[in-house]
């Protein structure tokens, strides 16, 4: 177990960002981590996963502690279903192509999402009609306090849209070392009803797809909107989708008639952060080396050399302006740092 001193974090957050670590250290076990929490007490810790979901608008003054461990195992296997239990530092997308490899179907919509498995069920990660929520059984996490190992079923985790009890209550208290999912071996239920999934599907002539169909379609879609983090720097959708209620909801079409809209409860409708960022001008634009993207502009983009003060300020700007334009609140759905 080697710790790093002064480390820069650029390689390890999908936004490109090259803000510097007081220290580093990779862990690659379970012994490991739990040596490094004793010995740690109570010194400053910062938990470091796939990095695909947060922007460094600073140096970080505490041990990070990169979470790379690595397995994937099949722990029990039932009629049609089996349970897979995949450790925190696998790759979110290498797990989708390996479930697929082996005919397990459930993730196939949550094909080419950047990020680790242990961060997945922080903010229950979606796309395309499916939520992690809907193939999660339990994680597993260590208290960085007493090091006491704790399971969490579905029921403790309290999910919604791109929220979960580690992002609320419990914020900061655990770190995820496993995550169990539940996949189907046969009768896979598809999801297929999202427009632009049937399109792609109608384009390439696929009348019954096979899980194998829906991941080449989710992965098509995805590159022809959502820059490659390999190229451009970004974290995916920088915002959430706000959810307004039924007045302000009026209140928008008064003014805007042909705004976008997903009706969740009679009470309850999501607008599309994209299309009001879109609406208030910014899709496209570059500042110096940041900018909003130019295909989808939910996402905000390091060309190279930005820093995260910038693009947090572009998106400071963004969410004023769209709160002028529209009286609508957008969140951020990146962490900032
Ligand atoms: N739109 C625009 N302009 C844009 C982008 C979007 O007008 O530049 C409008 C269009 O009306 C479009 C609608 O927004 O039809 C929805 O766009 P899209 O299908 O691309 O989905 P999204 O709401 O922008 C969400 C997730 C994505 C996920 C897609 C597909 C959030 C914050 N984002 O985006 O998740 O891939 O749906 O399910 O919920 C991510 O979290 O990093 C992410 C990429």
């Amino acid at each position: 177990m080697t710790v790093i001193n002064n480390a820069s974090l650029k390689p390890f957050n999908t936004f490109g960002i090259d803000a510097k670590a007081a220290s580093y250290c990779d862990i690659n076990s379970i012994e490991a981590l739990n040596t490094i929490l004793k010995k740690q007490h109570s010194n400053p810790l910062f938990i470091l996963g796939g990095g695909s979901n947060m922007l460094l608008t600073k140096d970080i003054e505490a041990l990070v502690l990169h979470i790379n461990l690595k397995g994937i195992e099949v722990v029990s296997t039932s009629k049609n279903t089996v349970i897979v239990k995949a450790m925190a530092g696998e790759n979110w997308h290498n797990f989708v192509l390996w479930c697929l490899q082996h005919n397990y179907g459930g993730i196939e919509n949550l094909s080419l999402i950047p990020g680790n498995i242990g961060t997945a069920p922080i903010q229950n990660i979606g796309a395309y009609g499916v939520e992690l929520k809907d193939v999660f059984v339990s994680c597993e996490a260590v208290n960085i306090k007493d090091q006491s190992v704790k399971t969490f079923l579905k029921s403790d985790c309290n999910f919604g849209y791109r929220e979960s009890i580690f992002k609320q209550g419990i914020k900061g208290e655990y770190i995820i070392t496993s995550v169990n999912l539940e996949l189907t071996t046969l009768n896979h239920q598809l999801h297929t009803d999202y427009g632009v999934i049937r399109n792609e599907l109608d384009t390439q002539s696929i009348t019954q797809p096979t899980i194998q169909d829906i991941s080449n379609a989710v992965i098509a879609i995805r590159q022809s909107k959502l820059p490659d983090p390999k190229e451009i720097g970004n974290s995916g959708s920088f915002f959430k989708n706000p959810i307004i209620t039924a007045e302000e909801f009026t209140e928008l079409e008064q003014n805007f008639p042909e705004a976008p809209s997903y009706k969740i409860s009679e009470t309850a409708i999501k607008i599309p952060a994209g299309w009001l960022i879109e609406k208030a001008g910014f899709k496209g634009k570059r500042f110096k080396d940041y900018g909003v993207h130019d295909k989808q502009a939910l996402v905000l983009v390091n060309y190279g050399n930005a820093t995260g003060k910038e693009i947090f300020e572009l998106a400071q700007l963004i969410q004023k302006t769209v709160k002028r334009l529209f009286n609508i609140s957008i969140e951020t759905e990146v962490n900032i740092i």
